[in-house]
């Protein structure tokens, strides 16, 4: 477990350097690795809503004692083809702040504020097989596995099997 007291809040301007990094750095972000992206991508989508939109949105994890990001959470609308939507989250960390017990509560602490401040009922996540890192940190964060989508992903030149995971409305929170 770890001592860093953290919190969520929103992305400023001195964060899109971080956002480059993962963008133009082979494997930085992890298994999430799918080749490179435009850099100046997140200095438009910063210009546009501040990362704080209907759809999509991000906010950085902060260290408070130290006031240092180690990385940031995202959450997206998604449906199942009819009217009922739901979320899907997301998380990376810098390398240097994983396995300090932060993954876990920093979804923990974006499911709390997506329950508080949104009505939506489901927030799901998916995670690679080899994501023992994020399969620990999610079930940790009051999710449950709900089973493997079959060769979800390209990834690293091949199809791969996804794990999906949900955390619901009335799911306890470990917070
Ligand atoms: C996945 C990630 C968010 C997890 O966050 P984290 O801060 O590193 O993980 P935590 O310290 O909160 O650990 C949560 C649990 O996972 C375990 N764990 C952490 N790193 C691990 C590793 N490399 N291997 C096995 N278990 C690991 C911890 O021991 C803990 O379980 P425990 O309490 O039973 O001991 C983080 O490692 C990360 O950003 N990775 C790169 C990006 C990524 O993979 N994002 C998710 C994409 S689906």
């Amino acid at each position: 477990m770890s001592g860093h007291s953290i919190r969520l809040r929103p992305v400023v301007e001195e964060d899109l350097a971080m956002f480059r990094r993962f963008a133009t750095e082979p494997g930085l972000i992890g298994l999430d690795w799918t080749g490179f992206k435009d850099p100046q991508e997140p200095a438009r989508r910063f210009a546009t809503d501040s990362y704080l939109g209907a759809e999509s949105s991000r906010l950085m994890v902060e260290v408070e004692e130290e006031q240092v990001a180690p990385g940031f959470v995202s959450w997206a609308l998604r449906d199942f083809g009819g009217p009922t939507r739901h979320w899907e989250i997301g998380i990376a960390l810098l390398p240097e702040w994983r396995g300090h017990g932060i993954g876990w509560r920093a979804q923990a602490m974006l499911c709390d504020y997506l329950f508080t401040h949104t009505p939506l009922q489901r927030i799901q996540a998916g995670t690679h097989a080899e994501n023992i890192a994020e399969q620990k940190s999610l079930v940790k964060a009051g999710f449950q596995l709900e089973g493997v989508v079959r060769a979800c992903e390209f990834r690293d030149g091949r199809w791969c099997d996804g794990y999906l995971y949900s955390r619901l409305r009335n799911d306890p929170s470990p917070l």
